[in-house]
């Protein structure tokens, strides 16, 4: 397997993705959202740090998640390849990860910005990790993996959902240029159902 980078919008279904990839080719998922939120949890100094930003739909700062995915990238479980979801960033983020690591692909989770507000106002989430959405739920509160009660993340209040779009036009969108840039950038139209996607990026991995 190789070392895989998933960009898109908040939303557009990267954890998604990422989750199938990762069980598929038995490789670490890097969620650096979810480190960060692992961290607020767990009230360490990282996790106070970076709440104020994500409570804002804003970007913590870019030394501060260089850092932590040195680190990360740096453990042995990454020797046979990841799929990074959420980083890079920012293009000082992406030349940072240049420099300590060689990635294969980016593939970018294209999902018009409509679609994504109906997709994180239905989202659900579980402690353990899990991502759900209501319209798949039929009305379930619980966990399908560990049972637990599902529950709405902070930051998809609608009116953060609104700023962290601006952001991600901002910051993120410039990436898809970048990679195309390093001739290592596939789109991966993502308006199908969740296994058609997972199809659709199995095919440009292999
Ligand atoms: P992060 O956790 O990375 O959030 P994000 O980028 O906003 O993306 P999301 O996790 O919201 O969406 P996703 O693309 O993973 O979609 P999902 O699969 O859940 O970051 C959160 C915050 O942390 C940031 O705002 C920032 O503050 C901070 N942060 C993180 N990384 C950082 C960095 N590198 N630098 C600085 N700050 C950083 O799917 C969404 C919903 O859609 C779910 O309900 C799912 O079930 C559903 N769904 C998925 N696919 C489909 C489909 N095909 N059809 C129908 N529904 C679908
Ligand atoms: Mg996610």
């Amino acid at each position: 397997m190789k070392n895989i980078i998933l960009l898109g919008a908040p939303g557009a279904g990267k954890g998604t993705q990422a989750a199938l990839i990762c069980e598929e080719y038995n490789v670490p998922h890097i969620s650096t959202g979810d480190i960060l939120r692992r961290n607020i949890k767990e009230g360490t100094p990282l996790g106070v740090k970076a709440q104020e930003y994500i409570d804002a739909g804003a970007l913590v700062p870019d030394e501060v998640v260089i850092g932590l995915v040195e680190d990360r990238l740096s453990a042995a479980d990454c020797q046979n390849g990841y799929v990074l979801d959420g980083f890079p960033r920012t293009i000082p983020q992406a030349e940072a990860l240049d420099k300590v690591a060689s990635i294969d692909m980016a593939v970018n989770i294209d999902v018009p910005f409509d679609m994504i507000v109906t997709r994180l106002g239905g989202r659900r989430v579980c402690k353990c990790g899990a991502t759900y959405h209501v319209s798949t739920l039929n009305g379930e509160t619980k966990c399908k993996a560990c049972g637990d009660d599902l529950f709405i993340r902070d930051d998809d209040r609608p009116e953060t959902v609104q700023n962290r779009l601006r952001v991600y036009q901002d910051q993120t969108e410039p990436l898809i240029n970048y990679y195309a840039g390093q001739g290592k950038l596939v789109n991966v139209p993502a308006t199908g159902s969740i296994q058609e996607i997972f199809e659709d990026v199995k095919k440009v991995l292999e």
